[in-house]
């Protein structure tokens, strides 16, 4: 039986607890997590039944392998407090962006990997980001595999990649929506109704995402943008004018990336 510990229950930490649990890839009774506003843990703890640590230190001390899932800027703090738990006999997984293995490394002894989740793994369909340490063992990985899978698609990646993979993963539901979003508006600037539009849209993703499940992006639009009709020229107006906008989405988060780890990097 191995024990996970969660330090941080924001929205992914709960989440992951929650389909961990709801998957039965682990048991309530295995789990033990700890928040800085302790409320939000004594609740989840209460509607989930897992265990609740007195501090993150009880946490790490209790578990064989321990999720971080604090923001970027409190991993420092938290891997600083926990310099004594964390020792190689234990597995850190650190669902940070912007906080590298070699900077996590230079803190902590425990066995460590980076896995960035998707909130997708609500529908247990999200794909989890996975770059290994050095130091992760085969079993190591075996759990990963085993845990991440149960909620979605875990696909091992290269640390210099996740910047990019990030915006087409988990962070993908935010662009997705936000994309199609604009689409509903334009409609309603047509005079359509904005609640019909926002309904048409969804269900139309809804079918468009299992259609891709077995062809290409391109083999689709074929299908649709018929030559000669109206459909083709939509395409021609998206393919006009999304390169630019996607070129300005990867510069403008790559930017807001570098600052995060600017100020990562002042706190040594
Ligand atoms: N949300 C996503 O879709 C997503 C996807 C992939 C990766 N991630 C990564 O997941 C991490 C968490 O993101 P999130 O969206 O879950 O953020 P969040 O909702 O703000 O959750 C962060 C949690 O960490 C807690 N916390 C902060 N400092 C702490 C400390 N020293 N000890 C214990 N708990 C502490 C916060 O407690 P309080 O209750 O006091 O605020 C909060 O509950 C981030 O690093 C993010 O990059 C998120």
């Amino acid at each position: 039986m191995v024990h996970l510990g969660f330090i941080g229950i924001g929205h992914m930490g709960s989440m992951l607890i929650r389909k961990f649990i709801e998957t039965g890839v682990a048991a309530p009774g295995d789990i033990i997590a700890s928040n800085r506003t302790r409320e939000k843990a004594e609740l989840l703890a209460r509607n989930l039944g897992i265990k609740l640590g007195d501090n993150n230190r009880e946490v790490a001390a209790q578990s064989d392998v321990i999720f971080l899932c604090v923001k970027p800027l409190d991993v420092m703090g938290v891997l600083r407090e926990l310099r004594y738990e964390l020792t190689p006999d234990k597995l850190l997984i650190s669902v940070a962006g912007d906080f590298n293995l070699e900077k996590i490394a230079s803190i902590s002894r425990a066995r460590a990997t980076r896995v960035i989740p998707s909130i997708g793994s609500e529908s247990l369909k999200g794909v989890s980001l996975v770059v290994y340490g050095g130091n992760t063992t085969d079993s190591d990985r075996a759990l990963i595999l085993r845990l991440f899978r149960a909620i979605g698609h875990p696909i091992e990646v290269e640390e210099k990649d996740l910047d990019i993979l990030i915006v087409l993963t988990s962070s993908g539901p935010a662009y997705i929506s936000a994309v199609m979003r604009e689409l509903v508006l334009a409609a309603t600037r047509k005079g359509v109704d904005a609640d019909l539009a926002e309904r048409l849209v969804k269900e139309t993703l809804k079918g468009t995402s299992e259609l891709l499940a077995k062809e290409s992006f391109d083999d689709l639009i074929i299908r649709v943008a018929t030559k000669g009709g109206s459909t083709e020229e939509g395409v021609k107006a998206i393919r006009k004018h999304a390169p630019a906008m996607f070129d300005e989405l990867f510069v403008a988060t790559k930017a807001k990336h570098d600052l995060v780890r600017k100020k990562v990097d002042a706190q040594e």
